[in-house]
């Protein structure tokens, strides 16, 4: 939700913290600010909104310091502005903080008596106090860090500098991330590798519970009972590739057109393209056929991605499928056999209730597959077995070539578990990995209907509501492109089955509800036709996304077509998705909102 940036080094780190913090600006965007220790001085610049804004305050007013913090904001508790933006102080302490302290009011409290004042309304600011009456008790800066980090309950990932302390910062994680980079007599501490990576690739992620001093030239990690704990050092993927637009006007247009790319990139991971065979499995620590059923839980569009499974698994494997939104299923307590299988979908791998579930099925006993595009994140490490995605980093907000690529990666897990458990044979196995292994060229001709889409997309614009509707596979891709719509144009939007049309939502249809109709044609393309007829009838606008057998079987003369080429069943969820986000992203543009960083979104929701 927020991030987090600190370097302890030997140059000015105010412009330092700024460049990684415009790589962590997709997690959250309301306000930024900086702070930095110099000549036992600690100093601060602040602002509302995107980072341009603390840029402008600190060139007007620049900030000396070879040792700071800083952080970029997506408001949990108080309104998004300059005062509740991070660093907090409190007397010799400096912080920012990335989750959500559940018992900051009890804590506020305690301290107001203790005569503390607070000029803000987050709960970040609490921990800056308690890490200041700590100090005021005669502890050490680590020793008052780990006695305030002992009463805080919630998520958090921190960092802390101190007055008279001009060679340390003070790192904790709890739950949200936190990595901290080895570089030459410098040291940096970030929410993800990607933020470090102007500076380092030898990276250290804290674990949960853990915290750590960090000095110029090296660092000690602690645990939550405060012993010396040793973590690995690795190389980061995340900080050997260069995150821009490139000739792209949005990261999110950007990332629509690396679909043929990246699928084929994660297909080729899975599949053995000579062999004609799933290959992805043979390190997964389970077998499909010993199992009686899959759980599958995640969030958002990841969510949309594993409901397309559930009818993979189930038609192609005979394995029935439950499936959850991960913040409803953590607290479901959903009873588990052991030695089952659970997949958890996720792009950024730190979804905060997505981690939640994850943890409570391996307390169950569950095998743990994680269907994940950032290798190094938590969900990742704390899994089983992982099917990475190899979407490279996504940074619009609004998730695109992830989608595909979790869909691609869960086409060749069913076909996979098929195979194992006798559902399908050899040949068929074959014949579908043949029809995978097309998904890129279908992709790439997708693409084309990028300026026809765009014409079309003039319907949406100031329209207030729009529906979606589909069956079978189609349905979760209806879901998702009314999630596409609303959270990058800011219109409503749902996303529906459609044969449940005529069980309530159709009392909406009149000429201004445009309804999007997402339809190859297939066995039951007919049932659909009775719907579209339904809302034409009623007078609603409709925009048909099919082939051509479906554009002349369905007789819309009304309707607005785009028309796909006819493809295997198989992928058609995936190439189908491409359109739904086309139209979703030209119709944000002809309204101009913010397509890669939309209101009150962040990109990685690490609390809950
Ligand atoms: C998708 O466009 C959204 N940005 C959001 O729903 C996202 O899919 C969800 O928050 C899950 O994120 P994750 O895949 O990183 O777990």
């Amino acid at each position: 939700m927020c991030g987090i940036v600190g370097i302890v080094g030997n140059r000015p780190v105010a412009p330092l913290m700024v460049d990684a913090l415009k790589r962590l600006e997709y997690r959250g965007y309301d306000s930024a600010g900086v702070a930095t220790l110099d000549e036992g001085v600690l100093g601060r610049r602040r602002a509302e909104g995107k980072l341009v804004n603390l840029q402008s305050r600190l060139d007007e007013n620049p900030l000396a310091g070879t040792i700071g913090i800083g952080h970029t904001r997506w408001a949990t508790h108080g309104v998004p502005n300059e005062t509740n933006a991070h660093p907090h102080f409190s007397n010799d302490v400096a912080l920012v903080h990335n989750g959500i302290i559940e018992n900051f009011r009890e804590l506020r409290e305690e301290l107001i008596e203790d005569g503390y004042e607070f000029t803000s309304q987050t709960d970040t600011e609490v921990v800056a106090h308690l890490v200041s009456r700590e100090l005021n008790s005669g502890k050490s800066p680590p020793e008052a860090a780990f006695a305030a980090i002992k009463r805080l309950e919630g998520a958090f990932a921190l960092a802390i500098l101190f007055k008279n302390e001009d060679n340390l910062i003070v790192a904790a994680r709890n739950g949200p991330p936190l990595a901290i980079g080895h570089g030459e007599g410098e040291m940096y501490l970030g929410s993800d590798a990607i933020a470090l990576a102007p500076f380092t690739n030898v990276i250290t992620y804290l674990e949960d519970g853990d915290w750590a001093t960090i000095h110029r030239d090296d660092m000690q990690i602690f645990n939550e009972n405060g012993a010396r704990v040793e973590r690995a050092k690795q190389l980061s993927v995340g900080s050997t590739l260069m995150v821009d637009k490139g000739n792209h006007r949005h990261f999110m247009s950007k990332e629509i057109f690396e679909q043929p790319e990246v699928i084929g990139h994660t297909l080729s991971h899975f599949l053995d393209f000579s062999e004609q065979r799933v290959s992805g499995l043979d390190k997964a620590p389970f077998d499909f056929k010993e199992l009686d059923r899959i759980n599958i839980t995640a969030c958002g569009t990841a969510y949309y991605a594993g409901l397309v499974s559930k009818y993979w698994f189930e038609k192609l494997a005979r394995l029935p499928v439950d499936i959850d939104v991960a913040s409803e299923f953590r607290y479901r307590e959903a009873p588990m056999k052991k030695d089952g299988l659970s997949l958890f979908i996720t792009q950024s791998g730190e979804t905060a209730d997505t981690l939640a579930g994850l943890r409570y099925c391996k307390q169950q006993g569950q095998h743990i597959g994680a269907i994940v595009n950032v290798k190094e994140s938590t969900i990742a490490r704390e899994s089983d077995v992982v099917f990475q995605t190899l979407a490279g980093p996504e940074i619009g907000v609004a998730s695109t070539k992830a989608f595909t690529c979790q869909l691609s990666t869960l086409a060749c897990l069913a076909v996979g578990a098929a195979r194992q458990r006798g559902t399908i044979d050899a040949t068929r196995e074959a014949q579908l990995v043949r029809e995978l292994s097309e998904a890129p060229r279908y992709a790439s001709q997708a693409l084309k209907l990028w300026d026809e889409i765009a014409v079309i997309a003039r319907d949406l614009q100031n329209v207030d509501h729009v529906l979606y509707l589909g069956r079978d596979t189609n349905f979760p891709l209806a879901m998702e492109g009314a999630l596409k719509l609303k959270e990058i144009s800011y219109i409503h939007a749902e996303g529906y089955a459609a044969g449940e049309l005529k069980h309530g939502p159709i009392a909406l249809i009149d000429e201004t509800m445009p309804v999007v109709v997402i339809a190859p044609y297939d066995s039951i393309f007919e049932k659909t036709v009775s719907n579209m007829q339904e809302v034409a009838a009623r007078g609603g606008k409709i925009i048909l996304i099919t082939d051509q057998k479906g554009a002349n079987a369905a007789g819309m003369d009304d309707a607005k077509v785009i028309i796909l080429p006819e493809m295997p069943a198989i992928i058609t969820p995936i190439i189908y998705a491409l359109p739904v986000q086309m139209l979703a992203y030209h119709t944000a543009v002809h309204m101009g909102t913010d397509v890669d960083q939309p209101r009150n979104l962040a990109k990685s929701v690490t609390v809950e």
